[in-house]
């Protein structure tokens, strides 16, 4: 059973399949886009568990395919990581009118999403995400980028994929923690633009972390099609499109503070900035209080932080988080950008932001 999505941006448009059993489909679902030799990209973790059934379904289909396999973890997503996929990439006879197959989370996703976009000025890719989080929210979209040792994701391009494929059935084999953390994202498109959804999400998150399949085929077709619909609206970012970073400025800024450890997984980081941004909105008497109660106890009630207190080991500071916020992307002209809100699913873009209400509430 699968639900497909339209992302429609006219010459780039693509379709995401989202559904249980849609790796099985792969071949079918690729086979319009394969020429020659198609390199499946994927890191150890994922390839051990599911590049075998790829593989069964490009190869019952006649795709011809060759797997990459590269490190897993954060550290990949970096210039040595991309010189060696360039390098393999190269080697293994990729068409300029081929096809690239990114199969895993979002580390893979973005890497080869970047590399397909530079690799003989432009080569078509396919994503088939893995984890909840590339599910959800990378796949789509068309971001792609490596880090540096100046910050995340600060080297990159759009570059979107032609196809998306998210099987929820491999997410069986995720770490309860990465599927939480992954959970976080879901929680964000409820909080962002859909209060409806987040009432969902209140009565079935619970399903969805503990591995139902239909809640989770809601759960990941309902946050495509709204990033999808965000995305044909804004592709570059220009405006609405930045309302998908909600709980992100103050998630980044935790992240960093924590070292990129073991201590805060991305999207927990999302999670307790999700809990902050709408505690500021409060603070500003721009968000009902109990929005605040609701959002921390969903997030609390499926084993996600809420707050910076929840985050294991020394407390960052106040300071010390605002000088990380400076240095995020996203600050433009010296000015931090946040998304607030007017209540759960009634986000919106601003500057304007007192500085003592934000040291009060990341002192909180
Ligand atoms: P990830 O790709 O590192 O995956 C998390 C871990 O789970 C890894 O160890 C991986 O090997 C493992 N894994 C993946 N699928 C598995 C499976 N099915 N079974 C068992 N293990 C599996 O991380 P992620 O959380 O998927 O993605 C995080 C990355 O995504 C970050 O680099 C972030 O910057 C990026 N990101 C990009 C966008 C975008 O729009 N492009 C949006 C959000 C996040
Ligand atoms: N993950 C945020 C975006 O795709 O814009």
């Amino acid at each position: 059973m699968s639900v497909r999505i339209d992302v429609g941006l006219g010459p780039r448009s693509y379709a995401i399949h989202a559904g249980a059993g849609v790796l099985a489909q792969a071949g079918n679902l690729l086979a319009q886009f394969a020429g020659g030799t198609v390199p499946v990209v994927s890191d150890e973790k994922v390839a051990v568990r599911h590049l075998a059934a790829l593989q069964n379904a490009l190869t019952a289909a006649g795709i011809q395919n060759r797997p990459i396999v590269l490190p897993p973890g954060e550290g990949t997503k970096s210039f040595a990581g991309l010189e060696s996929l360039c390098t393999a990439l190269l080697e293994s006879g990729v068409e300029r009118g081929g096809l690239i197959i990114a199969l895993g989370g979002g580390v893979i996703g973005d890497l080869t999403g970047f590399a397909a976009g530079v690799l003989k000025r432009g080569i078509a890719f396919a994503q088939i995400p893995t984890t909840l989080l590339a599910q959800v929210d990378s796949s789509v979209g068309g971001k792609t980028a490596i880090n540096t040792a100046q910050g995340k994701n600060l080297i990159g391009m759009f570059h979107q994929p032609r196809i998306v494929l998210a099987d929820v059935t491999t997410l069986t084999t995720l770490p309860p923690r990465e599927l939480r953390a992954g959970y976080a994202e879901v929680v964000k498109y409820g909080a962002l633009g859909d209060d409806n959804f987040f009432g969902w999400l209140e009565a079935n998150g619970a399903k969805v972390v503990s591995g139902d399949t239909q809640a989770r085929i809601h759960a990941v077709a309902h946050s495509c099609k709204m990033k999808a619909d965000i995305v044909a609206r804004d592709e570059r970012e220009a405006g609405e499109r930045a309302l998908l970073n909600l709980g992100h400025t103050f998630g980044h800024a935790l992240e960093a503070a924590t070292g990129y450890s073991e201590r805060l997984l991305h999207g927990e980081g999302v999670a307790v900035g999700m809990a902050l941004a709408l505690r500021l909105s409060a603070r500003l008497n721009l968000c009902p209080v109990n929005d605040v109660v609701r959002l921390e106890r969903h997030l609390r009630t499926v084993g996600l932080p809420a707050a910076i207190a929840d985050i294991p080991g020394p407390r960052p500071a106040a300071d010390v988080l605002i000088a990380h916020m400076a240095h995020d992307k996203k600050a433009e002209g010296g000015k931090l950008t946040f998304i607030l809100t007017r209540g759960l699913g009634k986000a919106f873009v601003t500057q304007d932001v007192p500085d003592d209400a934000l040291h009060e509430i990341l002192s909180a």
